[in-house]
């Protein structure tokens, strides 16, 4: 117990007195204590992170922090899958490390469940002695686990307020389970629940239709659903509004059919 508590007084040291004391009301966002925290959190694969990245001297950094904590208190209640974590690094302690490459502050990303393994470095067997040691002194320095991949990392430019950074969060997160749908559909090895209606009967709308039609049916077919949707406009209809998501649903798993239509014929054209 001493050892721990020794462990914690030194890190709250490190982190800065501040960092410490402020922890009972920081139950929303979390403070990375360390560089190890900070990329297990963001490399996870299953949630979300929003990351404010933070200096005590800028001036916008002071003013971000409240609406931040109040976005990540929308969020408390929040069971969508996946979930989405609120972290805050400060940029003092990791100047060097974590936010290096940083043009200013405040930053703030929202980084996206991690879909690929991490690339780790292999283990030989047949190593000589003085290359394990120089590879774990290196590794002291820069822990192989550290990294993050760019394409995860959307970067957050809006209103530094809790309502737009919350709908930047749902938009991105509405954009992925889309996508994620229509590759669900697209993919001859994945079945749909039971319960999952669009699922299948995006499926049916694969088989039924889009393997039937030739290239120009179709494009025809692309316009077909984007004058629906362009006529469409804002209806107030419950039931209408849901007939419309169902032909954008479409209209998307059109997009992606013929993409990878058009992957074919290229390798085909290279032949
Ligand atoms: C979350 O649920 C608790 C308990 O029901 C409630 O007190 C709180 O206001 C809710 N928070 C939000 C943001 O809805």
């Amino acid at each position: 117990m001493l050892v721990l508590q020794l462990i914690l007084v030194w890190k709250c040291l490190l982190i800065q007195l501040a960092a410490c004391s402020s922890s009972k009301e920081r139950t929303h966002v979390d403070l990375a204590m360390s560089i190890d925290e900070y990329y297990d959190t963001v490399n996870s694969k299953i949630s979300y992170t929003m990351v404010e990245f933070t200096t005590p001297w800028c001036h916008h950094c002071k003013k971000l922090k409240p609406n931040f904590l109040k976005l990540s208190k929308m969020y408390e209640n929040d069971t969508t899958v996946p979930p989405v974590k609120f972290l805050e690094v400060n940029c003092e302690v990791f100047g060097t490390t974590i936010c290096r490459d940083m043009p200013g502050f405040p930053m703030i990303y929202l980084i996206q469940p991690r879909v690929k393994p991490l690339i780790l470095p292999k283990s030989e067997t047949s190593v000589p002695f003085w290359r394990k040691l120089w590879t774990k002194i290196r590794n002291r320095i820069e822990d192989p686990m550290w990294q993050l991949d760019k394409d995860r990392i959307i970067n957050y430019n809006g209103k530094r307020e809790a309502i737009p950074m919350k709908k930047f969060i749902e938009s991105v997160r509405a954009k992925d389970a889309l996508v994620e749908r229509v590759n669900n559909v697209l993919n001859d090895k994945f079945e749909c629940s039971q319960d999952d209606e669009p699922c299948q009967l995006g499926k049916r709308y694969v088989l039924e239709n889009l393997d039937k039609l030739s290239p120009k049916q179709l494009g025809q077919e692309r316009l077909k659903l984007e004058s629906i949707i362009k006529n469409a406009g804002e209806k107030e209809d419950d039931a209408i509004k849901v007939a419309i998501e169902l032909i954008k649903f479409k209209l998307q798993i059109l997009n992606h059919f013929d993409k990878s239509n058009e992957e074919q014929i290229n390798v085909y054209d290279e032949l």
